[in-house]
């Protein structure tokens, strides 16, 4: 069996990859060790960037993400016992846009396989890529079907099998891995129950962060910091609910509206750069190359960025044997991850400043939050950075 590219992953970079490359008419396979239903409904992410969103317009890929999509006009920070919303539409003209990662999966996996006819093998075992470094690499897996283990040649491969995957372990060792630890967990919820308000919701409270995100009319994202490591049985109903109302509680805001936790698992933030992102014929995408820890709703935007470029630049050097693109994926993505890591600790720092304990952090952390709100200069430059406009890679 050969493939031009063989892609590890069907997650939104690995399938946007797959899309880019089918439109051209350039041969691919997708491996994935999941099943098509398992990753149809794997909750992730949910915030798309407008410039993500025009990207997947221009390929052909957003259709069902128009018509389904909620678009985002504002957000809401609350300290100080006030609300302070902020109104990013307002101020620029662009949208958030709201989507859960499921289903940007399943329309790019129709796409993808039904719609431009790619090869995908889902449920595949023990994925091993071999020989990155020369001119006829391959990828191996073993067969679900007939335990046996198959061998694909291929000219390119392209890593997008997450943080845990196997692309990223292949280059352990001769990369540079960056890691930063927040010291802080987020206990990620999702409750059966409509959205207590319209918008996002931040609040930087003394006791800690807590979020909420609608994701639909019946199911609603909470976040609520803890400490790392946290047992999720250490937060039953009573005081999830308890907490939520303390710290998202401000003057005139509606009581939120409780609902049954279907969802509750702690999150260590934590961000890591794999730098270089392009080893001899592998190139890697998303959360493969890079991890941004969930606080200003990146790492999805990202992938998708990472699989414009790679998709783009596999076709330019497949079909026009132009390798510019290629040669110089990893430096122009990586300006970008380090940009977007960059906006996370400074949103870090005002989400969770407030309750680090230290009072002076305490009050810068304040300060910055104020600023926002008193200075149409730093709004602008937050609205900038938040709804991912900045984008110049
Ligand atoms: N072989 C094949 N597939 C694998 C392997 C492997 N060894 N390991 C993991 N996978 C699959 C996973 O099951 C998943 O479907 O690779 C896919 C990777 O998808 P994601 O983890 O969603 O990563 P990515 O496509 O980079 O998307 C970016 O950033 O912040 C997050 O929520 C955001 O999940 C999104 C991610």
């Amino acid at each position: 069996q050969r493939f031009p590219v063989v892609v590890v992953g069907a997650g939104p970079a690995g399938l946007t990859v797959g899309c880019v490359l089918r439109a051209a008419g350039v041969d691919c396979l997708v491996l994935e060790s999941e099943t098509r239903e398992f990753v149809e409904r794997r909750p992730r992410a949910g915030v798309i960037e407008e410039p993500v969103v025009r990207g997947l317009e221009r390929r052909g890929l957003a259709g069902p993400l128009l018509e389904r999509a909620r678009r985002d006009t504002a957000c809401e920070f609350r300290f100080d016992g006030g609300r302070h919303p902020f109104g990013y539409h307002e101020l620029t003209g662009h949208h958030h846009w709201v989507y859960p990662q499921q289903f940007l999966v399943t329309d790019l996996v129709r796409e993808y396989a039904d719609v431009r006819g790619g090869a995908v093998r889902f449920g595949v075992r023990d994925v091993r890529v071999h020989d990155v470094d020369g001119d006829r690499p391959s990828v191996s897996y073993v067969c679900p079907e007939s335990g046996r283990r198959e061998a694909v040649a291929c000219d390119f491969v392209a890593g997008c099998d997450g943080a845990r995957g196997v692309t990223r372990a292949a280059v352990a060792g001769r990369a540079r891995v960056s890691r930063h630890d927040y010291g802080i967990g987020w206990l990620a919820l999702l409750a059966e129950a409509p959205p207590s308000a319209d918008r996002v919701l931040f609040g930087c409270h003394p006791d800690g962060f807590a979020g909420q995100m609608p994701r639909s009319p019946e199911v609603t994202r909470y976040y609520l910091q803890c400490p790392p490591g946290d047992a999720p049985e250490n937060w039953p109903h009573d005081r999830v609910w308890a907490e939520l109302h303390r710290r998202l509680g401000a003057a005139g805001a509606e009581p939120l509206t409780e609902g049954p936790l279907i969802e509750k698992r702690v999150l260590d933030m934590h961000d890591y750069v794999t730098e270089p992102m392009s080893f001899g014929r592998l190139h890697l995408a998303g959360d493969a190359a890079h991890l941004v820890a969930p606080i200003a709703a990146k790492g999805l935007n990202l992938a998708v960025h990472d699989a414009f470029a790679l998709g783009d630049a596999l076709v330019e050097r497949l079909l026009r044997c132009d390798g510019a693109g290629l040669a110089g994926y990893s430096a122009s993505r990586l300006r970008q991850v380090w940009d977007y890591q960059e906006f996370s600790q400074w949103l870090s720092e005002l989400y969770h400043g407030g309750a680090s304990g230290d009072p002076f952090r305490a009050g810068t952390a304040l300060a910055r939050l104020r600023r926002l709100f008193s200075s149409p200069a730093t709004a602008a430059a937050f609205a900038e950075r938040y709804l991912g406009t900045a984008a110049r890679y």
